[in-house]
């Protein structure tokens, strides 16, 4: 079996397939970002961290904004270049960037892309770069798994998770492999992949950083940061997901809750002391 070192992954090095594999055809990601940016007056200069595709960054062009979609796999850039013109995209990794002081209003960072900063070290450096891209006043806006979901729970560690599907007449099939690394407080995945045309298997390894709450308003406020919400429903990935006219954040349960297991996230940038 070939193996793929952290930071090669067959979904990411195939934005197309990417796409096809987790497809969002009504855009809920972005128009649930676009809500978040409109309900607290952002301007309209948004870099959007992490931006894949560029599905998400399109979006918010299409919605007046202008864009830069910052992402660190050549691979993505080139597909989002191609497929989803408009916003400008260039090369920069999210855990430490200068793309310019006060150069944007509004920092938005989808997908878990934040919880590639695996370190303190690396959540600080990704949190001072968006300070430095910041106006006085601009927000952040980030969508990502709930660290605090796996407290208790196991269901989504106890086994094997088995998916299939077919691509350009191919068909393939995953095996999903999540555990806690305590010590690292870390979410590997191990997924190994089969092609039913003949390909040997390949493992690919990736990682989040299990980030709870409480953690999280830490971090933003060493960093000047004031957080307006922090809550796990509803959202573009919750079930059921957030739609379009309702609120960006729960307001008929108990707002702030983080018992799900995304954690949706709008900060402000307070001005300097
Ligand atoms: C889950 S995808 C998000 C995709 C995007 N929201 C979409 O729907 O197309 C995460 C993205 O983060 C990017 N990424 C991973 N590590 C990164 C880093 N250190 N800096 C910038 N981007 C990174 C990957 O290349 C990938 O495109």
């Amino acid at each position: 079996m070939n193996g793929c070192p952290d930071g090669a992954n067959l979904l990411t090095d195939n934005p197309a397939l990417y796409e096809a594999r987790f497809p969002d055809p009504e855009r809920i990601a972005g128009r649930w970002a676009e809500a978040c940016l409109a309900r607290y007056g952002a301007g309209p200069r948004v870099l959007d961290v992490g931006c894949g595709t560029g599905r998400d960054a399109e979006h918010l062009h299409r919605a007046g904004r202008a864009v830069t979609g910052a992402d660190v796999s050549a691979a993505m850039l080139a597909h989002a270049r191609v497929h989803h013109p408009g916003p400008r995209y260039v090369h920069a990794d999210l855990r430490r960037f200068d793309l310019g002081e006060d150069a944007f209003d509004a920092v938005v960072c989808l997908d878990s892309a934040l919880l590639y900063c695996h370190t303190n070290d690396e959540l600080d450096g990704f949190l001072a770069s968006c300070r430095r891209a910041l106006r006085s006043g601009g927000l952040l806006v980030a969508e990502m798994r709930n660290g605090a979901f796996f407290l208790g729970r196991t269901e989504l560690l106890d086994a094997p998770r088995t998916d299939c599907f077919t691509w350009e007449g191919v068909v393939h099939r995953s095996t999903t492999t999540l555990r806690v690394d305590r010590a690292a407080q870390l979410l590997r995945r191990s997924r190994v992949w089969t092609a039913d045309d003949g390909s040997p298997p390949v493992e690919q390894r990736s990682a989040w950083r299990l980030l709870f709450p409480q953690e999280l308003r830490r971090f933003l406020d060493a960093h000047g940061f004031e957080v307006l919400g922090l809550y796990d429903r509803p959202g573009p990935r919750t079930d059921p997901p957030w739609h379009e006219g309702a609120a960006p954040e729960e307001t008929t349960g108990a707002p702030g809750t983080a018992d799900g297991d995304r954690l949706h996230l709008v900060a402000r940038l307070r001005a300097p002391r």
